[in-house]
């Protein structure tokens, strides 16, 4: 498998999570930038919501990158009102996925990754989902098995 972790994570959740898959998996990793910080909890909710009004996202700071050697792409999130992170969707979009394996990983207060991935399918154009991963604080899954599975998977 060669791959990448591609993640977004405001408080280190996700970031954590990502860090264990790039031990697991010996992946390169993105870590999505902002250009102005989300800040605490509040404060990001706030910033998410006006984002959604006026449509005006948070620029990344990260180059794009050359995914032409890699067959899987892991995508990591926290769950922002109920789906992906604006900043993320904006940065996958501009990256080219097709023909690769998107392997969606995210962490939450409560919501599943099941409401996400609509979005994430329609940004990562010409890549196919698969194997979604979501961790939240009643339900942590089962993180051996599902990587696992990946690994032998290939
Ligand atoms: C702006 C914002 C929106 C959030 N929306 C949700 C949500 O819709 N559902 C949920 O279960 N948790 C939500 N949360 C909680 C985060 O998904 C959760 O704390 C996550 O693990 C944080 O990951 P991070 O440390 O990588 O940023 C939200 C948190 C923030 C800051």
């Amino acid at each position: 498998m060669r791959s990448v972790i591609i993640f977004f994570s405001n408080s280190g959740i996700t970031e954590k999570l990502a860090k264990r898959i790039r031990k697991d998996t010996d992946s390169d990793i993105i870590k999505v930038l902002p250009e102005n910080e989300y800040g605490g909890y509040v404060v990001s909710i706030v910033k998410m919501i006006k984002e959604k009004i006026t449509k005006n996202t948070t620029r990344f700071i990260n180059d794009i990158p050359d995914l032409s050697e890699k067959d899987t792409v892991f995508v990591g999130y926290p769950i922002w009102g109920g789906g992906v992170p604006q900043i993320l969707l904006d940065y996958l979009s501009e990256c080219d996925l097709s023909g690769k394996q998107i392997i969606p990983f995210s962490t939450a207060g409560a919501s599943s990754i099941k409401g996400s991935l609509k979005k994430l399918k329609e940004v990562c154009k010409g890549g196919k989902i698969k194997y979604p991963f979501s961790v939240t604080k009643k339900n942590r899954g089962n993180y051996e098995s599902w990587i696992n599975k990946i690994r032998s998977a290939g």
